[in-house]
């Protein structure tokens, strides 16, 4: 694995690969005043960000830290991309600038892809030598052979696919359920908008979990036939039966300036209440990958409710970010160990 890109270029195997690297991780740092691992010492990761994060920005920014990389964050609007210079000729100036690697946020799904194919052909530096230094997982330098440069990890691309949050909810559920093989998890909101649902629902079926999906019509994309997935529009026929549920934002700002059904229909016909939550079984877990829209797609008290692991997903997502760093950019092998 070169780049992560998509949840569909991994097996079960190495999903679980990297969740248990992830845990592995948390256990090296448990208790120590000072957080700093060796592991990517000397190594350079660039976060480019052309949308807003809190989460998956920062949480890169520390995992990159605490492994004692050189981390550097690029915004579009600091940068001279508001000038007007092309994704291209940016993403080729951070590769001749030393990236081993690139984390990328675009809105255009596709824009991680398109980075990782650019970045890879072009293989001369300003001063004319090979650009990057990114080792493949033998170990030899990419930087320096056909198909080199920086690895890319897609860190939600438009509509497409957010790898790292569907690892990081993954591990969530594996840590409050004990395993994900076999059980039930329903995905519910703007599923047509959602990176976070399509890379949750391959994620989870690659895992053996059955993911359904609880949606009203109009927010369902038109290609959902082909997911592994089934649908359901009736929330409350489902939470009774399920063992984890994962709510959805509503991506306002991605619908032109209206929705259907309106928030207020949509709060009461799909918003896990207090009355919702009360539905599911004892020992089910409510996740959401944030920002949450308090009193919309959930009630308060279910946000801050203890079978709401939303908290928990952010301390992992430090975690599966290492592992995933540490994957792209040394090798398999115990890098918390
Ligand atoms: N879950 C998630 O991607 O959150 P941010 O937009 O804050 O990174």
């Amino acid at each position: 694995m070169k780049h992560l890109l998509s949840v569909a270029d991994l097996t079960a195997e190495s999903a679980t690969e990297i969740l248990d690297e992830a845990e592995r991780f948390e256990q090296a740092l448990l208790g120590r005043e000072v957080k700093k691992l060796p592991t990517l010492r000397g190594r350079t990761i660039m976060t480019v960000f052309f949308e807003n994060s809190t989460r998956t920005r920062v949480s890169f920014e520390v995992a990159g830290k605490w492994m004692s990389a050189d981390v550097i964050n690029v915004s579009a609007s600091s940068s001279s991309v508001s000038k007007g210079e092309s994704l291209r000729d940016t993403a080729m100036t951070l590769r001749a600038a030393g990236a081993d690697a690139l984390i990328v946020r675009h809105p255009a799904s596709g824009a991680a892809h398109q980075i990782a194919q650019w970045t890879a052909d072009q293989g001369t530096g300003l001063d004319g030598r090979s650009a990057g230094s990114t080792p493949g997982l033998d170990g030899r330098s990419a930087g320096s052979t056909p198909g080199g440069g920086p690895a890319v990890i897609n860190a939600g691309d438009g509509t497409h696919e957010h790898p790292t949050q569907a690892l990081l909810d993954a591990l969530t559920v594996r840590q409050r359920l004990g395993d994900i093989a076999g059980r039930r998890v329903a995905i519910v909101g703007d599923i047509l908008h959602s990176r976070v649902a399509r890379s949750n629902a391959i994620l989870l079926a690659t895992l053996g979990a059955e993911v359904v999906l609880i949606a009203p019509p109009t927010l369902l994309p038109v290609g959902v036939t082909g997911w592994p997935v089934r649908v359901s529009h009736d929330i409350d026929a489902e939470l009774p039966g399920l063992d984890a549920v994962l709510m959805l934002r509503v991506q306002a700002e991605r619908m032109n300036g209206g929705f259907f059904p309106s928030a207020r229909e949509y709060s009461i016909t799909y918003g896990l209440s207090q009355r919702r939550l009360d539905l599911l079984p004892e020992h089910a877990v409510v996740l959401h990958p944030g920002p949450m829209l308090r009193g919309m797609e959930i009630a308060s008290s279910v946000a801050d409710s203890p079978k709401t692991a939303v908290l928990q997903q952010v301390t992992n997502g430090v975690h599966v970010r290492m592992a995933v760093l540490f994957r792209l950019l040394v090798g398999s092998d115990g890098g918390a160990s």
